[in-house]
């Protein structure tokens, strides 16, 4: 072969022998070689396992699926390119063959009220939002819309609300609907939403499963019954991850349940001393006892696992509320805690809805969802804690 030949193909197809490496390596390939074209028809036609392109499996992919699946208790799952395109995934397979109409809580993450408004109520899905945490209200709601989908957060954003995902589920169940859950706040160390009967969970993994703030991604587990339509659809609309991305996710949830304990112990207690802080006036908090859900919370977490995320709202000078200028300069004055969007990372972030998170929302929709001007939403690290409160002990003082 002359040298431009063996540039191309030296060293590359070999098979890896009796070995297995003890870690998943980056697999980029795109491409998958097979030694006889019966095969490679085979594994196109899913008869013999085996990989033939990256935008249906990859072994890095593949791998990632099969912890968070065991992490969640589900039966398959496809991971993607974001937690965005996981619940835009998951909420069109749950559609296929039913009613095309969607119910979703009313107090949501603000891209995926966006997603259900400009992407699938743009297409012609009935969309309608209702309070997950009123179930009275939920199934009625549902009686009267019929969803083929009903679409919930575990602990919303940013007011860490808590529904009944399993009285939903039987909801859903009962109505004909797939629920899907978004399960990013509370995890599968908190709660595992297929084991109490919804058909998919979702994960901006992202945060806490990837958990070091260098990972952009996402996953829908699922259970039997819906993996197929989950994976065709995935392979036609190609959200997938890439494999320097499910490496580094593997890679952050081997320490995850170690971190998601240290975070909401945390938590818990920088809840506790804002609760007694005169310049705050109000904490947001699932350990809270007066908190509204506080009955479906001891039913649904287990004992001292609250989350990690805490929201407050900063108390204004003189009578009226704190507004935009003055939550600006207890954040401007954070030192070690970190002002940025996104949650779930080793260190301490703290963000800002109304300009983050819910800055797609008109000040009106986000009035009537309680997030006010002086709410801001802190999502505790693994730092040590005496620090995480000493820099807001500094903060709250400016
Ligand atoms: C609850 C929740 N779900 C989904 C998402 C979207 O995840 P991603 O940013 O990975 O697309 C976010 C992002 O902040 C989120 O907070």
């Amino acid at each position: 072969m002359k040298i431009d030949t063996k540039a191309v193909h030296t060293g590359d197809r070999k098979k890896l022998g009796p070995h297995v490496p003890v870690t998943t390596p980056i697999y980029t390939a795109t491409s998958y070689y097979y030694d006889s074209m019966e095969q490679l028809d085979r594994v196109f036609g899913h008869e013999e396992a085996g990989y033939c392109y990256a935008r249906h499996e990859t072994p890095s992919g593949v791998a990632l699926e099969e912890l968070v699946c065991a992490l969640e208790g589900g039966y398959g799952a496809q991971a993607c390119a974001s937690g965005m395109a996981a619940i835009h995934m998951a909420v069109a397979a749950a559609l296929v063959d039913r009613r095309k109409s969607i119910v979703a809580a009313s107090a949501m993450y603000g891209a995926t009220v966006n997603l259900l408004m400009t992407v699938f109520e743009a297409a012609g899905v009935g969309v309608r939002f209702a309070d997950m945490c009123d179930l009275d209200a939920f199934r009625a709601a549902v009686a009267e819309a019929q969803p083929g989908c009903i679409l919930i957060e575990t602990i919303s954003n940013p007011l860490l609300r808590v529904g009944h995902i399993d009285r939903i589920a039987e909801i859903a169940r009962e109505n004909g609907a797939a629920l899907v859950v978004d399960n990013t706040f509370a995890t599968p160390l908190l709660v595992r939403p297929l084991e109490l009967g919804a058909h998919f969970s979702v994960h901006s993994l992202t945060k806490y499963l990837a958990g070091h703030g260098d990972v952009m991604g996402g996953v829908a587990i699922t259970d039997q019954g819906h993996i197929e339509i989950l994976r065709a659809l995935s392979r036609t609309m190609g959200p997938v991850l890439g494999p320097f991305e499910c490496y580094l996710t593997m890679r952050g949830i081997k320490t995850f349940p170690l971190r998601m304990e240290r975070q909401c112990a945390n938590a818990c207690r920088v809840a506790s001393w804002l609760s007694a802080h005169p310049r705050v006036e109000r904490v947001y908090f699932p350990a809270d006892p007066k908190h509204p859900d506080a009955a479906t919370i001891r039913r649904l977490f287990p004992a001292n696992l609250y989350g990690a995320m805490v929201s407050f709202e900063i108390k204004g000078v003189g009578s009226e509320a704190a507004g935009r200028e003055e939550v600006f300069r207890f954040m401007d004055a954070l030192r070690m805690i970190v002002r940025a969007t996104s949650l779930g990372d080793v260190h301490s972030m703290m963000l800002y809805p109304p300009m983050s998170s819910h800055r797609e929302l008109s000040p009106k929709h986000r009035e009537r969802m309680g997030i006010r001007d002086g709410l801001v939403r802190l999502s505790v690290g693994i730092e040590a804690v005496e620090d995480i409160i000493a820099d807001l002990e500094q903060a709250l003082g400016a």
